[in-house]
């Protein structure tokens, strides 16, 4: 065989998104892009912010020494210091640059974390339903993953996490905003968690890392606030993004705090600076992490999605499916009207409308929408996904 065993069961795994991709080009091609709803892929549609346009046109112009030359593999000293004032600022924290990696966006740091984490058969934690490439990203690293599910609206169970935890437990994943279900979880939850996870580590003798994916921090509705996760656990190590923020996923650029309170961080950082050496990313993108540094206090404008979002909700509510609404990200984790969510999104297609099964996310039973989407393809699907529920009653 060509290629490892391991790739060949992660293509298959993985089909699934390929797969609605696929078929939306042919559905495309068939009917025209305007008749076909397009709801598989996260890709912000919203426009880059116009401090983000005029920036790029300074920088190209600007005689900058070695601008596009390598640089210390954790990124600007300048463009992390800026990122340490504002998490300060905005958390009263005492982060300083050094406590900062930039990365190829919360992919890229998510590898680097786990990579200086994990030994073999470390155990990672990872909550149901989750980002899909978690797995694969755990499993790079000869890591195990072990689920734990959430509660029926999605908020932490903390029990069923404790239940989870064992001596061979490294790290726990969390992400939120979350994708898929949009769900935000509430200060109290994430302090019954920093609790468990330190009583937990007291008794294993060991740290429990709390490893926090948040590409969509700043994509947050009717006023929620996200919590510091870096202020109410010690041992925490945030993988943040500006894909979503600045709407720049194609950019690829990110950063990795590390919360000063981690025992031996000074090491911890060492290794995260020559992960993303020996990963082959060297460094962060040079030019987004100069313009980052620009556009601290910048990000996209929310109540685009939020109304999105409204759309949406209030079409399918009207249709009879039912959902957790969102308060965050730009997706909606619906339940599927019938048992099988891959039957329930095959009859979705049939009214050239794309959605993800919830299986492929560790959540079968329901089905994911991508909402950040023109509002004419919510609106004009709106039709659709009536008349597919409405075949299953
Ligand atoms: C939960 C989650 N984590 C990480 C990522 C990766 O984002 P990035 O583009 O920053 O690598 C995504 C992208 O959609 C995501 O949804």
């Amino acid at each position: 065989m060509t290629i490892a065993k391991k790739i060949k069961s992660s293509i298959a795994q993985s089909s699934m998104i390929r797969k609605m991709f696929e078929e939306g080009i042919f559905l495309k091609k068939k009917y025209g892009a305007d008749k076909v709803y397009d709801f598989s892929l996260g890709n912000p549609n919203v426009e880059q912010p116009e401090e983000f346009k005029r920036e790029l046109i300074n920088l190209a112009a600007e005689n900058i020494p070695l601008k596009h030359g390598y640089m210390p593999h954790a990124g600007y000293p300048e463009t992390r210091q800026a990122i340490a004032q504002k998490i300060n600022k905005t958390s009263a924290l005492k982060i300083d640059a050094d406590h900062l990696i930039m990365s190829c966006g919360a992919g890229g740091a998510l590898n680097v974390i786990l990579k200086a984490l994990l030994d073999p058969g470390d155990e990672v934690i990872v909550l149901k339903p989750f980002f899909l490439e978690y797995p694969f990203y755990i499993e790079n690293f000869a890591g195990v993953v072990k689920y734990a599910p959430t509660k029926k609206d999605f908020s932490l169970d903390i029990e069923a996490i404790a239940a989870a935890i064992t001596d061979m437990t490294k790290a726990i994943i969390i992400n939120s905003p979350n994708n898929p279900t949009g769900k935000v979880y509430t200060e109290k939850e994430i302090a019954e968690l920093s609790r468990m996870l330190l009583e937990k580590g007291r008794v294993l003798g060991k740290t429990i890392y709390l490893v926090s994916d948040e590409p969509y921090a700043e994509i947050v509705f009717d006023n929620v606030t996200v919590p510091s996760l870096l202020k109410a656990y010690p041992n925490s190590i945030v993988a943040y993004s500006y894909s979503k923020t600045l709407s720049l996923p194609g950019e690829r650029i990110g950063y990795i705090a590390v919360n000063p309170q981690i025992h031996e961080a000074g090491d911890l950082i060492s290794a995260l600076i020559l992960c993303t050496r020996i990963l082959g990313f060297v460094n962060a993108p040079a030019l987004m992490q100069r313009i980052v540094a620009r556009l601290q206090d910048v990000a996209v404008d929310v109540k685009v999605y939020q109304k999105k979002r409204d759309l949406l909700c209030a079409g399918l509510a009207k249709a009879g499916y039912k959902f957790e609404k969102p308060q965050g990200a730009f997706y909606l984790f619906v339940e599927s009207p019938i048992p099988d969510d891959v039957e329930f999104v095959k009859m979705l297609l049939k009214k050239n409308i794309l959605a993800v099964p919830g299986s492929g996310f560790g959540g079968p039973g329901y089905f994911r929408i991508a909402y950040c989407v023109d509002d004419a393809t919510i609106v004009n699907s709106l039709e659709g996904f009536a008349q597919a529920i409405n075949e299953c009653t």
